[in-house]
């Protein structure tokens, strides 16, 4: 695959192109915020486009209200998220009439959604860039000539184009950082719009992924989270490496500390990657991995690939391997045609598993998807109803999880300072759980050993060592 960067891409039109962009805003001192819904790859497009903001001699504004540009990176993954958004666009559009030279973008999913930049156009007429999922590089280039032209730019690639290395990013985290291996997801399971806003999967070179770890080790991280839709089918379909292989490879490096991957997807879990888990001391013991429904019916209408059994399987070979594994999962309530027996099968597989942690969903239509035109969608007080028993035993679990780690000392990557009480601070232990103690801010970005005394839902409580 043919490999580019941010220079070559803005300069395409025009050899002069990025020089001029940075050339129009130099000294305007303008402020940008960005806003952003959905999944960790959004929170890390997030963090390039804030990067190109700052390349483009933009600072960061304190809240949107105040901003000169405000851009949505918006996520449809279900109808909430969706409303967040068209709230809040809504509310914009007050200051926008008090402050009209206030550049409003909105870009992500939802825009890439077929047919949604125009209803977005029509709804927004104060908006004045929109761009999708594939050309997100391309925010300078629209950003100058709606500002230089005064005319609204609408760009949505229908297609993916070439993966756009070395594009900026700001990441905020003294000590750790999101790194993307691919991008796309091929497997179309029923309910879903990611594969038809995210387009077809394609995986980043893992030398080019290589160097990026290296460098981010280099600015003084300590831990880095692998992202991909299904970060187990890295590398197929190209002579690319395979993900346990690339963990190994990333485990070679000197001065990281840590290494997560989201999401797995059960299908392609293959028992190399738990060997490379469990061998690679840097790799966390700890793996998300979506079930989304216990009932072999519902896999099947899901198009998951998998059954109950071979999910259990799976889980089994883990605790196997690594007898401490943490795993979480997400949930689907109220896919169309249910039944109580297929939400019991889903309640009795959490239960054989006793997840850490689980989210949840609502089944939320999404229009284009083969789950759409299913007959027989299930009522809200019926899904209502199954949450409310389904998060009563994922609390159960997840007590019951949090508590063998009483007594027991864990390592923890610390973050900061507790907002609600500045004589704690917090982080993540190996196993991806929530630590606070006592500490102070100088602990941020370093990983400390720290004694369990007690637990609540979401968080261990412990003593610093
Ligand atoms: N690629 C990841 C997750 C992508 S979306 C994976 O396969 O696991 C994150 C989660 O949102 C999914 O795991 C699923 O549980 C949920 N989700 C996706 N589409 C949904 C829909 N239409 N309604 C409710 N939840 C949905
Ligand atoms: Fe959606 Fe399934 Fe792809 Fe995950 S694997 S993004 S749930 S289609
Ligand atoms: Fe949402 Fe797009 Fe992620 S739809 S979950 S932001 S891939």
């Amino acid at each position: 695959m043919k490999q580019a960067n941010i220079s070559d891409f803005c300069a395409l039109e025009d050899k002069e192109y990025l020089s001029k962009v940075k050339e129009f805003f130099k000294d305007k001192k303008h402020t940008y915020f960005v806003e952003t819904y959905g999944c960790q790859m959004n929170v890390r497009i997030s963090q390039t486009l804030a990067g190109m903001f700052q390349e483009m001699g933009y600072v960061p504004a304190e809240s949107k209200e105040e901003a000169d540009a405000v851009i949505f990176n918006t996520c449809c993954v279900r109808e909430g998220a969706e409303d967040r958004l068209l709230g809040n666009l809504g509310k914009l559009k007050q200051i926008k009439k008090k402050k009209p030279e206030m550049l409003i973008m909105v870009c992500g999913c939802m825009v890439q959604e077929q047919g949604s930049a125009e209803k977005l156009k029509k709804r927004f007429p104060f908006c004045s860039v929109l761009f999708g999922t594939h050309n997100v590089h391309e925010m300078p280039k629209l950003m100058f000539s709606a500002l230089t032209k005064g005319e609204r730019q609408v760009s949505v690639w229908e297609k993916e184009g070439d993966i756009v290395e070395n594009m900026p990013a700001l990441r905020e985290k003294e000590a750790s950082a999101f790194v993307n291996i691919m991008y796309g997801c091929n497997n179309f399971c029923s309910y879903c719009i990611v594969p038809y806003v995210r387009g077809r999967e394609r995986s980043r070179r893992s030398e080019d992924i290589i160097a990026e770890v290296r460098q981010l080790v280099k600015e003084g991280k300590k831990e880095i989270t692998l992202l991909g839709q299904n970060v187990n089918s890295y590398g197929k379909n190209s002579d690319e490496i395979s993900f346990p292989e690339l963990l190994r490879e990333l485990n070679k490096i000197d001065g990281l500390e840590r290494i997560r991957f989201m999401t797995s997807h059960p299908k392609d879990l293959s028992d190399q990657l738990i060997s490379a888990m469990a061998e690679c001391e840097k790799v966390c013991k700890y793996i998300h991995l979506p079930v989304q429904s216990g009932s072999n019916r519902i896999l099947k209408l899901m198009n998951r690939h998998y059954t109950r059994e071979d999910y259990l399987l799976i889980v089994k070979k883990l605790r196997e391997k690594m007898p401490d594994v943490a795993i979480s999962t997400d949930i689907i309530v109220g896919f169309p045609t249910e039944s109580e027996q297929d939400f019991e099968d889903t309640l009795d597989l959490y239960k054989q598993v006793c997840y850490n942690s689980a989210f949840t969903f609502v089944y939320s239509k999404r229009i284009g998807t083969p789950a759409e035109k299913m007959e027989e969608q299930i009522p809200a007080e019926i899904t209502k109803d199954r949450m409310a028993r389904l998060i009563a035993l994922s609390e159960e679990c997840c007590l019951r999880a949090n508590e063998k780690y009483l007594g027991r000392t864990l390592e923890v990557l610390v973050e900061g300072v507790s907002k609600k009480d500045e004589s704690l601070v917090f982080g993540r232990s190996d196993c991806g759980r929530m630590v606070t103690f006592s500490g102070c801010a100088c602990l941020t970005g370093k990983i400390v050993k720290v004694k369990i005394t007690s637990v609540k839902l979401n968080t261990l409580i412990g003593e610093m060592e």
